[in-house]
């Protein structure tokens, strides 16, 4: 385990610091943590804010120094950090968990129960989206329960195999959880534009636990009259969104839905690399990418670092309105300026956009962005 720290801000009264826990996962996780983190350091700057950083191992890494791929004293060591940026992580490699294997990804957001995944997929100015439309959505992703095996269970797996030729998995879905990812939903919506909130479900097939769910999302619809309110189908919904992502503003779902419309939205969008994410609950958050490891491409400095980027500033605007702290949430949307004006020019994007800016260029470009943003002065909302 290393610790360090970024440069101080330097300003005259020294702002309150903010204390990230860094795990830079497998794959190009240690890359595009690196990329992220030259940003965070260019925005600390920018807005007087003093950022410290400590990195803990996590992934195939912990598992060669300390056995497991999510060590137990991660979770003990949380209590003294504000968030966490988090690498994308190769769980299909890890063994079993008797042997070590565990997706850390599952266990931050089911032990610190950040159930809200909030994935906003918008196209960006002067990038032509695939689908040929604009659009700016954002989904939210319930993230503790639904189909995943280590999420439904209080002691074992949510996956089992009674006969050697049979295996079984578990959705689980509950009042609780399907109220408070709708109420997210619902406050979210209430503060943009279109004030629309889409509920996507299967309940005609999975009638009681769909069945459930769209009743929780009906009961939070009525205490917002002034957001819209409509459901679709997961399926239907998958075609829609090819056609006209536009027709949709904020969309609530389930974990395993939320999970492939979000790939299926940051990609009509440009790529899956854009996609910023943020796992929120009520005490904590953790900046974390859509997009996987690409073990594929890892080492190689090519991969798209926006995403993770985004969802550091996200992380950042997240503490800002906790600590009712405006520069925070000011630099969080200037992240996302910084990243948007950058993609502008062709010659300024990564290989998944078409274009053949490395890894760390990508970063610097970003950090430069912002520096000429604070040129423009302080108006910044
Ligand atoms: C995501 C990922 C994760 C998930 C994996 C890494 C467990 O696909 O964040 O979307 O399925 O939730
Ligand atoms: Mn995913």
């Amino acid at each position: 385990m290393t610790a360090e720290e970024a440069a101080p801000s330097g300003s005259a009264a020294p702002p309150d610091t903010v204390r990230l826990m860094v795990l830079e996962g497998d794959g190009i996780g240690p890359e595009i943590v690196a990329a992220t983190l030259r940003v965070l350091a260019a925005v600390g700057e920018r807005f007087g804010i003093d950022l410290a950083f400590e990195h803990h191992l996590i992934g195939l890494a912990a598992l060669a120094a300390h056995g497991s791929t999510f060590p137990g004293h991660i979770i003990g060591a949380v209590a003294n950090f504000d968030g966490i940026v988090l690498g994308p992580v190769d769980h299909q490699r890890y063994p079993t968990p008797e042997l070590g294997g565990l997706n850390p990804s599952g266990q931050l957001r089911k032990q610190l129960d950040l159930y809200a995944n909030i994935r906003p997929a918008r196209t960006l100015p002067g990038l032509p989206p695939p689908c040929g439309r604009s659009f700016d959505l954002l989904i939210v992703r319930e993230n503790t329960e639904g189909f995943y095996a280590d999420r439904s269970m209080f002691v074992g797996s949510g996956e089992f195999m009674p006969t050697p030729d049979v295996a079984l998995s578990l959705r689980k879905i509950t009042r609780d959880g399907s109220t408070r990812i709708a109420r997210s939903a619902f406050e979210l919506a209430g503060r943009r534009a279109r004030r629309k909130v889409t509920a996507v479900h299967k309940a005609n097939v999975l009638r009681v636990t769909d069945g459930l769910f769209l009743e929780c999302v009906r009961e939070v619809a009525e205490e917002y009259p002034e957001v819209e309110y409509e459901e679709q189908l997961v399926d239907a919904m998958t075609a829609l969104l090819v056609r006209d992502p536009s027709r949709f503003d904020v969309i609530v779902t389930t974990n395993m839905f939320g999970d492939i419309l979000s790939d299926l939205a940051s990609e009509l969008s440009g790529s899956l690399g854009l996609a910023a994410s943020l796992n929120s609950g009520r005490e904590f958050a953790i900046a974390q990418a859509q997009h996987g490891s690409a073990p594929d491409i890892a080492g190689e400095g090519v991969a798209n670092p926006a995403s993770l980027i985004g969802s550091a500033g996200m992380l950042l605007a997240w503490i800002g309105e906790r600590r009712e702290d405006q520069r925070l949430i000011d630099a969080g949307a200037a992240i996302s300026r910084a990243i948007a004006d950058v993609l502008r020019l062709p010659q300024h994007r990564t290989r998944d956009l078409g274009g053949d800016v490395g890894t760390a260029a990508f970063a610097d470009l970003v950090a430069d962005a912002l520096r000429s943003d604070a040129s423009k002065g302080e108006d910044v909302a």
